[in-house]
This record gives structure tokens, sequence and C-alpha cells, in this order.
């Protein structure tokens, strides 16, 4: 093991300026090729790698036969003198590529069984053999660059959020359930027979107690647990850039917010903010975009033709507005020859998954003009509808007729699809947006009651809270998320800070004064003992990474992530547990029927 404390430098950072320097690299075997009295090997290691030769006649018979045993994924030390490889053999692919290490010396550290997949960005794999082998597959380039984009990260936020004067307090996550709206993570107590823990779904309740303990400037990268259903940007356990700070308004916690984000996007990838970012009233999002976290980075924006819907002759939109619902539409522009029948109704039942009950569409092909409805309109309907979502020729336009809501997220939703399917969206551009103005509460029609949107600490706008007993559901709160290229990076809120405030807006939510006691009566205790304005956010951090690398996949970005169904394929997590355990918490477990 002579070589092992030697190493001179990483795979990767070896080039022609190294020529004739006896050097020693340490890695794992990436490629072997065996040509009789000459063998070839890739070394690997967390840069990159490099090349090594050993020549039986330069490297000896008996360093010659050690390399002779080497095969993929054996974790060596070899030492040797970096030599050009000659203008013919050139790997420009390589950062290393003009070079390779001529071997005089080899240490086998470590053997390999064959792996199961070869380690190559282009090997064919599935992705569960991948997920079960996380380790192996770790070792693959882009998700090594990715897991280094996230420490790069991490560290430029401790930076970055302790020279503006926030210090970094951990919070607990055998804790208290809270109400961040997802289903919680419990966790059996011992001690306590009957009794659990929730994992934090955020460290809310926190980081409002620390403020209230007069740290008055908080963040912490944290870990946070929701049990809801994975996406593609959703995992049970991901972690938050998470910040409170107290004597704040709106504009203050968004200028830190926005600082952080602006250093992080130029120093990780060279990326520059504009000036100010945009900020677009949550209203507006959803008249324009359908959605509360828009890609502006297109446009296509849906158009509300209420108006001549409501006397246009097609019996499906007047009885829409007749009972108050709305019509709106979206251009597809110049996308006309692209749909054929069968097309659109691929797109007819893309939309019922968002509750739409049909797709309307007038095609205006070069050829003439086709529509599913335009048979049933008064003469000029069509025209008005043309001139109000600026319909050309060689345009697709597509109709919904139903409530706001559903509008807005089916037409939402087909914006998105046809961009991405026909890729509208402008590669490598980043689009920064402030979403702020969203409404305090909303009507829960499963639950019966107003449930808040953000969550139920959340400020009302000064302006709106006379309407907190007239018309709730037209309050506005103090609350905003930060939305790049359409994900919802992050998001937060000022929060009440008096006791007398919280108590009415734990009314509204329907929650009786023992609910509160029960459920939160510490917190709001807390709150008659001096508490300062506050207001906080919290971002994704996982999200930020898989924008900075392009990753498609959360679970790119995350060393050990979980399955869609929860469950971890290399440890196998969730398991069964020992009898013992279950007896020692007081469990008993009955599948029943399962
Ligand atoms: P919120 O619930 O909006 O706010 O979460 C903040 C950010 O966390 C990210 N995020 C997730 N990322 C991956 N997987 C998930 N399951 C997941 N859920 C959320 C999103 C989101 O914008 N306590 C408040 C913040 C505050 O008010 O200060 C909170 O947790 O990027
Ligand atoms: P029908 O008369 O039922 O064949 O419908 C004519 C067209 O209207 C078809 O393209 C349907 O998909 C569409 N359609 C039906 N209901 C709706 C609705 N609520 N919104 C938009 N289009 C609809």
């Amino acid at each position: 093991m002579e070589l092992l404390k030697k190493r001179t430098k990483m795979c990767a950072e070896y080039n022609a300026s190294d020529i004739g320097s006896k050097v020693t690299v340490l890695g794992f075997i990436a490629k072997y090729r065996n040509l009789g009295n000459l063998i070839f090997a890739d070394v690997r290691d967390r840069t990159g790698i490099v090349q090594v030769s050993f020549e039986q006649v330069s490297c000896g018979d008996a360093v010659f036969a050690d390399a002779e045993k080497l095969r993929n994924e054996y974790v060596v030390a070899v030492s040797g003198v970096v030599r050009s490889r000659g203008e013919k053999n050139i790997n420009k692919n390589l950062p290393s590529g003009e070079v390779e290490i001529a071997a005089d010396a080899l240490e086998i550290l470590s053997e390999a069984d064959v792996p199961p997949f070869v380690i190559s960005e282009q090997a064919a794999v599935g992705e569960v053999t991948r997920l079960k082998y996380r380790y192996l597959d770790l070792r693959r380039g882009s998700l090594q660059d990715n897991i280094r984009m996230r420490s790069r990260l991490c560290h430029l936020v401790h930076s970055y959020m302790d020279k503006q004067g926030f210090l970094d307090i951990d919070t607990p996550c055998l804790g208290r359930s809270t109400p961040e709206g997802a289903r919680d993570y419990l966790v059996p107590s011992r001690v306590h027979h009957g009794e659990f823990y929730a994992l934090p779904q955020s460290p809310q309740i926190y980081k409002q107690l620390l403020m209230i303990a007069g740290f008055d400037r908080y963040y912490q990268i944290a870990k946070c647990f929701r049990d809801e259903d994975l996406r593609a940007n959703r995992q049970p356990e991901f972690t938050q850039i998470d910040m409170e700070m107290s004597y704040a308004d709106c504009e203050d916690v968004m200028g830190v917010a926005e600082g952080l984000i602006r250093e992080v996007f130029d120093k990780l990838i060279g990326v520059k903010l504009p000036e100010k970012l945009r900020r677009m009233p949550y209203r507006e999002a959803m008249d324009r975009f359908g959605s509360d976290k828009p890609d502006t980075r297109f446009d296509m924006e849906l158009k509300d033709v209420s108006d001549v819907a409501a006397t246009c002759g097609f019996s499906v939109f007047e009885n829409a507005i007749a009972a108050g619902n709305k019509v709106k539409c979206i251009n597809a522009k110049g996308l006309a020859a692209k749909y054929t029948r069968k097309e659109i109704d691929k797109l007819t039942e893309f939309v019922k998954d968002y509750g739409a009950k049909g797709l309307a569409w007038v095609s205006l092909k070069a050829e003439g003009t086709t529509s599913s409805f335009a048979k049933f309109l008064q003469e000029g309907a069509l025209d008005a509808f043309l001139r109000a979502a600026d319909g050309k020729e060689g345009d697709i336009l597509f109709f919904v007729a139903d409530k706001y809501a559903v509008c807005s997220a089916s037409l939402g939703a087909l914006r998105l699809k046809i961009a991405k399917d026909f890729g509208l969206i402008p590669e490598g551009s980043y689009d920064f947006l402030w979403v702020t103005e969203f409404p305090l509460l909303e009507y829960s029609e499963e639950e019966g009651r107003y449930v808040a949107i953000h969550h139920p600490f959340t400020a009302a706008m000064d302006e709106d809270l006379p309407l907190l007993d007239t018309d709730p559901l037209a309050v506005r709160s103090k609350a905003y998320d930060l939305v790049i290229n359409g994900e919802e990076a992050g998001g937060g809120s000022i929060r009440i800070h008096t006791p007398q405030m919280q108590s009415k807006i734990f009314g509204l939510l329907g929650f009786s004064e023992q609910d509160i006691a029960e459920r939160f009566g510490f917190f709001v205790e807390a709150f008659r003992y001096g508490a300062p304005p506050h207001g906080g956010l919290a971002f994704g951090l996982d999200r930020l990474v898989m924008l900075l690398t392009g990753a498609e996949s959360i679970k790119d970005v995350i060393a050990f992530p979980k399955m869609q169904n929860a469950c971890c394929l290399m440890s196998d997590a969730p398991s069964v547990v020992e009898p013992k355990q279950l007896t020692d918490l007081a469990i008993k477990v009955d599948l029943g029927e399962k």
C-alpha cells in the first residue's frame, strides 16, 4: 500500500503541462484493453478519467502480470510518467485527452465482481437496476456532476446567509405535526405508548418560535418529510433552504431570497439575473397562463372569449356562460398542420384529466378551415372568435367551456404540453418570476371548510383585512412564490404575529378552541409573550439543483432517492421489523384484507 498516500492530483487534471512528470493516480478501472504486450486502462475518479498504459518491456514482468489481472471497477493506485499520446491518439472529448501515464508501478487496492451494468452514460439499463445498485450508478459522471453542484450550492447558501447575518440553527426531526397540508410521517414513541412524533413537513413552527426567541435572522438547510404522491419533482424526503427574519415585510424577505438566487445562478452557472425580477399577481398568472407557477418562456396565453361565446349559437358554450362559467382558449400559432383528427382526439383525452368535459377546436389550415363546432355558430361568431384569439392562417385554436378553475387547469396544462411537444421553450433559457398576492383561503369541498392556501400562519394583505368578515375568499395574502422556468422554486409569506389575528384565522379555518389548544396551543401561547413581526421563505433545494443542472428528475440530484412508491430499492426500506421492536412500541400490525 505504498502508493496509496501519494496521489499527485485528480485524474481529469492531467494535461500537456504535466508531460515528463512522475505521478501517482488513484481510482477505479473504467475501461480495460489488453493488446498482448501492451495494456491500456482508463482510471476514473470523481473528476473524470486519465489513460494509463502498461508496456511489458518498460514496466517489467511483475507489474505487467498484475496489470493483466485488472478488470472493470478494480480500485488501483498507479505510478508512472506522463507522456503525450501523440497527435493521432489525442482524445479531444477528455480534459486529460492529450496525455497518458506510462505506468511503472501498480497496486490493486480492491478487486471487483463484474458489475450488474457497465458504468457509462450510454449503457441501456433500467431505472430499477440503477437504483438497486445506486452506489454504482453514482459513479457515472453526470450523477457525480449533479451531486457536486448540490454540494457547491449548499456551500454558497451557507456563505451568503452568513454574510447577511443569518444564524444557522437546526431544529428537531422528532416533533409535533406541522401544518403544511400533506400527510405526516409518524414515529411511534417507545416511552409513551400510543403516542407519536411527526417528522417535520417543514421547520415552519420552529422557525417562527426562533423569531419569538429573539434570533432575528435564522436559516437552515433542512430535511422535510411529506407523505404525498410523488412526481418528477417531488420526493417524500426532500431538502429546503429555509429562512425567517424579524421586523420584515414582503420586500425584505423577497430581497434576501432574490439576492441568494442571483448569486447562486451567477456563481454556479454564469446566468445573470435581470436587475429586478418580474412580479405577477396570482390572479393575472391564472388568467394569462392558467397556472400559479407559469412558464413565461413562451407565449400561447389563455384568452377569455366568454363575451363572444355568450351569444355564439353553439349551445355548449352558451350554456356554460349562462351557468356562470367561462369559455377560454389558446392559440397554437402555426401548428395547424401538425394536428390530425387523431392527434386532436389525444389532446381531448389529455384535458379530461384536468376536469374538462371536451375540447373544441378550430384548425386554420391553408387548404381550408375545419372545426369541431363551427357548424353550430351564428354568422360572424367564428370571425369574432378568431379576432379575439388572433387566429391566422396556419394556427389551431383550442377551447374549453367550464368553471374558471377547470378552464385554467386544463388549458394551462395543454399549453405546456404543446410547447414541450413542439420545442417552443427556448433551451438553456431561464425565466424568474415572483408570483404574489395569493388568495389567503380556498374552499375545500372535500373538507367542507376554508383551508389556508399557504399555511394558517400567513398574514392577509392590509387593504383586504375588512374582507375577512364579508368575503373571506377575496382576501389576498402576503405570500409570494419564486417561480423559475415554470417550477415553484420557493415560497413563503409574512406571518400573523398577534394572537388576536391568529385566533380569527383559525376560526375561519373552522378550528375549534379545543383543536387550537390541542394542535397549536404551545405555539399560540408563545405569541402572548412578545412576538416581533416576521416572515420568511423556503426554497426547494433539490428543485434548485434540478434547475442548475438541467436534470429531468429529482432523483438525479439526490444521492439516495426514493422510487415513485416511496421505497428505497437499494436498502429495501421500508421493511418489516422484528416482533420485539413492535412489542416495545405496543404496536400490533393488522393488514386486514392485504
Ligand atoms: P412550501 O410547502 O411551499 O413552503 O415548500 C417550500 C418549497 O419546497 C419545495 N418542495 C418540495 N421539493 C421536493 N419534494 C417535495 N415533496 C416538496 N414539497 C415542497 C418547493 C417549495 O417551493 N414552511 C413553508 C415555507 C415558508 O412559508 O417559509 C413551506 O414549507 O420548491
Ligand atoms: P359535441 O357537439 O358534443 O360533439 O361537441 C362538439 C365539440 O365541442 C367537440 O369538439 C367537443 O370536444 C367539444 N366540447 C364538448 N364539451 C365541451 C366543453 N365543455 N368545453 C369545450 N369543448 C367542449
